[in-house]
């Protein structure tokens, strides 16, 4: 049975008279790297916010863990960490020291400490100033905050923001480990696409404050077209009409839409069984970042 984690139902929230989520719903399964996508001002940290309970939201049912309600119960929180916007630190205080006050603090087993500097990297340099620690080194000792207690879901709102391509790497293949290794479920935020892309299992692609997208990245790679060429084009086309395929001519190829491999392996098997040459074949997957663009391009 596929255990449910977070369970949005028919989210809505409004700061004033603005609607800024518009009854949004998804689920976030265990073992999930779930990818929440949206432009700047979409509505992602609000509706983690809302999840975590630090603002109140106006309409629906947000259930956590084994269908909790959240309105009945704060019990859920303990088996959440967190890093929503900014992490917050004691300047002044080493990285080592921070991470010491949330152990003392949420009452975590002390050698904790030290299993998560190690899961972040940031070992070496658990006893350097957090005022002097690098934008990535900032992040990572905010996942790890998160990470302390071994919650068994993690909310990441854009961990990956503003870090240089290795540090995305970094980010990206801690967070790729989590499921496997601790069993943790991972809700995580982005504005910029290829962040994520290669990290997630599923995404919702959230636009002004509306779910576009939900789904599975299978799903996604569904958003492919096939493109054709052989040595007796008008025959191709005959064929694909009368198998109803839904194809466009360009000047050398045939284009077919909503394409995959087991749509590539028929059309190859039908052209050739027909005795045409088949010159070109080959699979045009379209980047999430296309998807994204044109999901939140018809709104
Ligand atoms: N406390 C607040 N009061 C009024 N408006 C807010 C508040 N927080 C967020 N908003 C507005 O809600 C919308 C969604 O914001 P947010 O959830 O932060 O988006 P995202 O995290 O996707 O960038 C934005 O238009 C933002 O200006
Ligand atoms: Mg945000």
């Amino acid at each position: 049975m596929v255990n449910k984690m977070i369970e949005v139902v028919n989210l809505t929230k409004k700061f004033d008279q603005k609607i800024v989520l518009n009854d949004i719903s998804f689920t976030v399964e265990e073992g999930d790297i779930y990818g929440f996508l949206g432009r700047n001002g979409s509505g992602k940290s609000t509706t983690m916010k809302a999840i975590l309970k630090l603002l109140n939201f106006d309409s629906g049912t947000i259930n956590v863990l084994d269908n909790n309600d959240i309105r009945n119960s704060n019990a859920y929180l303990n088996q959440i960490g967190s890093l929503i916007e900014e992490p917050a630190f004691y300047p002044n205080l080493t990285g080592y020291e921070n991470l010491k006050i949330v152990q003392q603090l949420s009452d975590i087993p002390t050698e904790n400490i030290d299993r998560v500097l190690e899961i972040v990297g940031l070992t070496a340099t658990a006893n350097k100033l957090t005022k002097k620690y690098s934008l990535g080194m900032k992040q990572r000792l905010g996942i790890a905050i998160a990470l302390v207690k071994f919650p068994k879901i993690l909310i990441l709102d854009e961990p990956t923001n503003g870090l240089d391509p290795e540090g995305v790497r970094e980010i990206r293949e801690l967070i790729l480990s989590l499921p496997e290794k601790y069993g943790i479920t991972v809700f995580i935020s982005s504005h910029i696409l290829s962040e994520i892309e290669k990290m997630v299992n599923k995404v919702a692609i959230l636009d002004h404050g509306k779910i576009k997208f939900e789904g599975n990245m299978q799903k996604l790679e569904q958003e492919s077209t096939l493109s054709i060429a052989t040595d007796n084009m008008p025959a191709t086309e005959s064929l694909l009409t009368a198998k109803k395929y839904n194809f466009i001519k360009t000047e050398k190829n045939i284009i077919v839409n909503d394409a995959s491999s087991e749509v590539a392996i028929a059309v190859n098997k039908l052209l050739v069984g027909s005795d045409i040459g088949v010159s070109d074949l080959h699979l045009v997957k379209h980047s999430l970042e296309d998807i994204f663009l044109k999901i939140t391009k018809e709104a």
